[in-house]
């Protein structure tokens, strides 16, 4: 379970979170849709602790992780896949070692399980051949398939993906959102999805909520937003210039 409590967040004395609320049941995924610069992905770094509300609380599994206090930082960490919006991967590090770096970091397996483990990440995201290959060798969407494979190699419990279709092509989009499907099928994975591509929200979603002006504005099943009349949800997922939303919202 994770849970967002009216979480308020000032950045650069800019406030860009101005009480952001709701909740995600184990083993759901929540897809979080707004604009570019609404703070989709300041809200991601508060689940995963990197950043502090200033009020308001989060929690998971009914822990309050938003006080530092409290919290134990690298077992919450061990529990959560995060896949970045940019890839992050390490430029002298080769895909495979890439991948294998959460496992190495934190447990101590052996070298034959890093390399199993390593393949099957790679297999799941079809990049097993080019596990020897550079950062640098490899496309945007390759380095994207990377940086997922690198997020769900300790099996977390919680997914976290930012922008994960972004640049890629159609095909390749619909395998992702597939995995996504997958891993909450197959290992009862709770999970968070930040997009903009409403096809891959609609496909993933157990719920979508709509982050606008610093609050999730809605909240409803693929169906439900589909066909809400909130004149702000509509235009945006129509894509449309006239409406509610303006450039500066
Ligand atoms: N560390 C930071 N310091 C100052 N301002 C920041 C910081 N991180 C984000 N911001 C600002 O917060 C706002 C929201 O940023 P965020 O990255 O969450 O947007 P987003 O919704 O993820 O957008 P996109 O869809 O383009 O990725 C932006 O105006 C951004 O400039
Ligand atoms: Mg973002």
């Amino acid at each position: 379970m994770i849970k967002l409590e009216n979480v308020r967040k000032s950045l650069s004395g800019r406030e860009i979170l101005k009480g952001v609320t709701f909740e995600i049941p184990k083993g759901n995924t929540f897809v979080i849709i707004g604009r570019s610069g609404t703070g989709k992905s300041v809200t991601i770094r508060h689940v995963v602790g990197l950043m502090k509300p200033d009020s308001g609380k989060v929690f998971m599994d009914g822990q309050d992780i938003s006080d530092p206090e409290t919290v134990d930082l690298p077992a919450l960490r061990s529990k959560i896949g995060l896949l970045f919006q940019e890839g992050a991967l390490l430029a002298s590090l080769t895909v495979g070692e890439n991948v294998a770096l959460p496992l190495v970091e934190n447990e101590r397996p052996s070298e034959e399980e890093v390399k199993e483990r390593v393949a099957e990440a790679l297999r799941r995201v079809e990049m097993a051949e080019d596990h020897h290959k550079y950062p640098s060798e490899i496309s945007g969407g390759m380095k994207k398939r990377v940086g997922l494979a690198r997020a769900i190699i300790r099996r977390p419990e919680i997914m976290l993906y930012d922008e994960p279709t972004s640049g890629l092509d159609p095909v390749m989009a619909t395998t992702i959102n597939l995995l996504v499907r997958k891993m909450q099928k197959d290992l009862g994975v709770t999970s968070i999805v930040v997009t903009h591509d409403m096809e891959s929200a609609f496909m993933v979603g157990d719920q979508i909520g709509m982050l606008y002006q610093g609050k999730i504005i809605e909240v409803g099943t693929p169906e439900e937003i589909r066909t809400s009349s909130n004149p702000i949800v509509r235009q945006f997922i129509k894509g449309d210039v006239e409406g509610p939303i303006t450039t500066a919202g």
